[in-house]
């Protein structure tokens, strides 16, 4: 049923009301579990706060997770602003401990007894360092639903898990739009669409109900073509969509892509759902390379992967796609049925093209987990 009324609602969070007694509050751990996403229709161009220029459907990642614990106690003297100490894979980070600290300073107004703990966050990535993956839904999202989780446990306020996962949802957006899917198990869909039922540009909703029993077990295996930071951001890559002259034709692709993509994850078209996501990948690069300034992500190993991949699927007629992030790494879409033939093709063909072999087989997963 992807046919509903759409109600408007425009979410606002801020409720000064929720400050703790400090005498009374024990010091506790909160730790999630949250999953990286992969984009099925893209995400890209944004306005106001994180919101999205068109609607986006993802898949839930399984393997490539962060884990992130949250040790709070109250603060001994009470003090504005946020009281931090951060640590990524056991070690400071300042690039890192900024981006968290400016993040929860800018949900204060929702989460006003933040100020009133000490925090200590340590988070890691179950992907190796420096893979060229990005990591911030599965970040973002893991520290969004640990403070939705303080404040259910300090204020026993989001006991409903649609509220929960909403809010968590919401929280993660403002960390990094994408963010906002990982919330959610299998898939989701970001952004207002009449065709997908109470879908909104504040927060994802999970389509898990929806989906064709072939996606389930979905595999997206992640081959590494650079581990080299990107020359361009994605925030720069967004902001640059502003100016690029093909931006109202590709907003309307979106519209249209998520209307045709749809009816395939439910009755399990591959041929359509994969001809949808290879377009969309490429249609993201060829956005990049007219933007202005114009840049290239991909590499030329990328551009060797996405041949032999369409070669081999003309060959064998097995339902094997590619799909891409910002970034030049191929993410391979194929179904659980043809991995006894996939396997050895990726491993001969794929594999070597990638740098040191870096590859990380993946598939869709459950959604976040608390720990
Ligand atoms: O969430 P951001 O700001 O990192 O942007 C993500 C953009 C893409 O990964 C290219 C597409 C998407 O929808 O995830």
């Amino acid at each position: 049923m992807f046919h509903v009324e759409q109600i408007p609602i425009i979410m606002d969070y801020t409720n000064p009301q929720l400050l703790i007694d400090r005498s009374a509050v024990e010091p506790g751990i909160i730790t999630w579990r949250s999953p990286s996403n992969i984009a099925l229709v893209k995400y890209w161009g944004k306005h106001g706060q994180q919101l999205p220029r068109n609607p986006s459907v993802s898949f839930t990642l399984n393997n490539a997770v962060t884990d992130t614990m949250i040790e709070y106690a109250p603060k001994d003297q009470p003090s504005e602003g946020i009281s931090l100490d951060f640590l990524f894979h056991g070690e400071q980070n300042e690039a890192f401990a900024a981006k968290i600290e400016a993040y929860l300073t800018s949900i204060l107004p929702a989460f006003p007894f933040l100020k009133q703990l000490k925090l200590s966050i340590k988070s890691g990535n179950s992907f190796p360092h420096s893979t060229g993956i990005a990591s911030s839904a599965s970040a973002m999202s893991a520290i969004a639903l640990g403070i939705c989780t303080l404040e259910h446990r300090l204020f026993d306020t989001l006991g409903d898990d649609l509220a929960f996962d909403t809010k968590a949802s919401y929280f993660s957006r403002l960390g990094s739009g994408s963010a906002c899917r990982s919330i959610f198990s299998r898939a989701a869909v970001w952004g207002k669409s009449s065709i997908v039922a109470d879908s909104h540009d504040e927060y994802a909703v999970g389509i898990e109900s929806e989906l064709h029993p072939v996606f389930n077990s979905f595999h997206d295996d992640i081959l590494i073509v650079s581990k080299s930071e990107k020359k361009v951001s994605s925030r720069a890559g967004h902001a640059l969509m502003e100016g690029n002259p093909y931006a109202p034709a590709r907003y309307q692709q979106a519209i249209n892509h998520l209307e045709q993509i749809m009816p395939t994850l439910r009755n399990g078209d591959l041929e359509t759902f994969g001809n949808i996501v290879e377009k969309e990948a490429l249609a993201l690069h060829a956005l990049m390379m007219a933007s202005n300034p114009p840049y290239v992500l991909m590499r030329p190993n990328t551009l060797e992967m996405i041949e032999r991949i369409q070669d081999y699927r003309a060959e064998t007629k097995h339902p094997i796609y590619f799909t891409l992030d910002a970034g030049p790494n191929i993410h391979l879409l194929y179904p659980e049925s043809i991995i006894h033939d996939a396997r050895p093709f990726i491993e001969e063909q794929l594999v070597p093209l990638c740098q040191d072999q870096t590859y990380l087989p993946d598939w869709v997963g459950e959604g976040p987990e608390e720990m």
